[in-house]
């Protein structure tokens, strides 16, 4: 499906290179085209008597091609031809497909919308070239004229000339100086190559192509096809990605652990992660790698959030957000279950996969049967080119640097971050107002301020770290948006000070069977900040105390009443409550490592674990 909708449904191409020098079949394969548009129609077949390019146009359905053709009947191979709905320029012989360059030595036609024509069509004029329509698609030509060069391949000016375009396309090319040859482009309008023997066809639907042979590639976005008389390839063009970390990020910077510098960095990931992807005046997240299937998403109904570990309690805060804020139902998948229990996916459903590494085999496989079932792939990762980016059609990049640790922690509150620029991008297809969006955002924007006054409590948490270091069992208590950061919690405080073992629960679970478990040697971390369901979390604390249950708790500043519950209290200021998970995780970050030092632990490299995990 095209990311572009409208693109996928406004013109119809067809090229053929074969044994076949004669036009008309390809004007047959037009006609199966027509319903994709018909203000105007075209053709232009290479004759190799002439050595030129014969080309043809005609305003009107393409019986009034089929006319003009029928009195001139040339022949040929390879020829090319179009019939459009018109977006650029109104219906006219002048606008109709095939485009050429100044010189007349390359044609193409062309389905979808050149974004950035105007910007291309004006640097074009001021290097020389003269235009003969008002089309976006004609700068096109003289952009891969622009490229030629004697005696080069013809994809090669092709694939210099697209990567200067923005937009969508499906075209096919030829050129009197390559002239065995027809180029075929693809990027969010369909194209479908037809294989048949010593002859290739290239169409926009299979419609076109059917009748000639029924052995078909659909080309992938990205894919560039070079079709000769005989043969054929497909070229993959991969965006370059650039690395935006510097070498000393990947190193200590004074701390004595990657594990605590990455906690410090955490405001400065926060900021990382939001910065420039807010439009605050209009309620709306920018995000450039959604941007190309945002028509897919307004289409989506269902998201399937994959991932694993830590990333897979990201992936749960982002179901909370999405379904709440975005009303599109969601679901966290743990990448290991995910593959095994045949999912109900379909082409209404995206799925996500969250992870920082972008190598986790368990969340990778996940989206590759996902990809299977004809699912939008997308892909929150924080490395740059990893497996899970390059098999996703889409995503957004952390772009907070290296992770060093083999705990995860800038990393989480990223993916947290950008999970709720998500939750925007989604919400605002959908209900959520202008006021709401603006609201979120704005919240986040206060975000990377507000982390840093937690972590300047730094020295309260160490203390309380070590008056904890006694105990050998805790739980972690949460709902709703911190039920998540309970788990991270607890599996925090078991990566990096091992020597303790934790479980996190619903709240409102424990009185189903885990409170057996409390006493006075089994402390309860409670994350209750002032939030819609804070007086729940109050019952569960309630009954921890009943049962002498130390309770360290993590709520919101200027709560007094708190102290008549918890042992211990540590405050982190007022946000939406969707948005705290990103401020209540911090001092459990930060307790988790302070306690592995206090038991002499490695909290960088913890025993039995990798940073990655690449295996099943
Ligand atoms: C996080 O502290 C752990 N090291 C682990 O759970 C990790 O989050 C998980 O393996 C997923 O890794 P990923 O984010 O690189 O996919």
């Amino acid at each position: 499906m095209s990311p572009l909708g409208r693109a996928s449904i406004m013109c119809g191409i067809v090229g053929y290179i074969g044994k076949n020098n004669n036009p008309q079949l390809g004007l047959s394969a037009l006609r199966r085209l027509e319903y994709r548009g018909y203000d105007s129609a075209g053709i232009a077949v290479f004759n190799p008597e002439k050595q030129e390019i014969l080309c043809l146009k005609a305003k009107g359905k393409i019986d009034e091609l089929e006319k003009k053709f029928s009195e001139a009947r040339f022949s040929g191979s390879p020829f090319i031809l179009h019939t459009r709905w018109a977006t650029h320029g109104e219906p006219s012989e002048a606008n109709a497909h095939p485009h050429c360059d100044c010189q007349k030595n390359i044609y193409l036609v062309h389905n979808g919308i050149i974004e950035n024509y105007k910007e291309l069509k004006e640097a074009l004029i001021t290097e020389g070239h003269k235009f003969a329509s008002e089309t976006d698609t004609e700068v096109l030509a003289h952009l891969i004229e622009k490229y030629s060069n004697p005696g080069q391949p013809l994809e090669d000016a092709v694939r210099h000339a697209l990567k200067e375009v923005k937009g969508a396309y499906a075209l096919a090319i030829i050129s009197r100086n390559d002239p065995q040859k027809i180029v075929a482009a693809k990027l969010g309008s369909p194209l479908i190559l037809g294989i048949n023997q010593d002859e290739f066809l290239v169409a926009s639907d299979p419609a076109a192509i059917v009748s000639h042979t029924r052995q078909v590639i659909t080309l992938d976005d990205n894919e560039i096809a070079v079709l000769s008389p005989d043969n054929f390839f497909i070229l993959k063009e991969k965006p370059i990605e650039k690395i935006e970390w510097e070498v000393e990020d990947a190193q200590k910077q004074g701390f004595s652990h990657f594990m605590l510098k990455e906690i410090f960095e955490e405001p400065e990931a926060i900021k990382k992660s939001i910065v420039g992807r807010m439009i605050l005046e209009q309620g709306l997240a920018k995000l450039g790698g959604l941007e190309q299937v945002s028509e897919q998403l307004k289409k989506i109904e269902k998201v399937v959030i994959v991932a694993c570990g830590t990333a897979s309690y990201a992936g749960k805060v982002g179901e909370y957000m999405f379904e709440e804020y975005a009303k599109i139902s969601t679901k966290l998948e743990i990448g290991s279950e995910f593959r095994y229990k045949n999912a109900i996916l379909d082409d209404k459903t995206a799925v996500l996969a969250v992870s920082q590494s972008g190598e986790t085999a368990d969340t990778l496989e996940a989206i590759k049967e996902a990809k299977r079932k004809g699912c939008l792939c997308l892909g929150l990762v924080n490395t740059v080119g990893s497996s899970i980016t390059r098999e996703t059609d889409a995503g957004v990049y952390c772009r907070i640097g290296p992770e060093i640790a083999v705990a995860s922690s800038k990393a989480f509150v990223s993916q947290l971050c950008i999970l709720a620029l998500i939750t925007v991008f989604l919400g605002r297809q959908r209900e959520m107002s202008l006021v709401t969006g603006k609201r979120i955002l704005e919240e986040l924007e206060k975000l990377p301020n507000l982390a840093k006054k937690i972590l300047a409590q730094s020295d309260y948490i160490k203390d309380l770290a070590k008056k904890y270091s006694e105990y050998r069992n805790f739980y972690f208590l949460g709902r709703k948006y911190n039920f998540p950061i309970a788990l991270e919690g607890a599996l925090k405080l078991k990566e990096i000070a091992w020597k303790i073992h934790a479980e996190a629960t619903p709240a409102g679970e424990m009185k189903h069977g885990q409170i057996a478990l409390i006493d006075e040697n089994f402390p309860v971390v409670c994350i209750c900040p002032y939030d819609s369901i804070y007086d729940k979390m109050k019952n569960a604390m309630e009954e921890v105390k009943a049962r002498k249950g130390k309770i360290l708790a993590i709520t919101t500043e200027g709560n007094e009443e708190i102290k008549s519950l918890a042992d211990d209290v540590i405050y982190i200021p007022k946000t939406l409550e969707m948005l705290t998970p990103i401020l209540s995780v911090l001092p459990l970050h930060l307790f988790a490592a302070y306690l592995g030092l206090e038991l002499g632990l490695d909290i960088d490299k913890p025993r039995n674990l990798a940073k990655s995990v690449t295996v099943e």
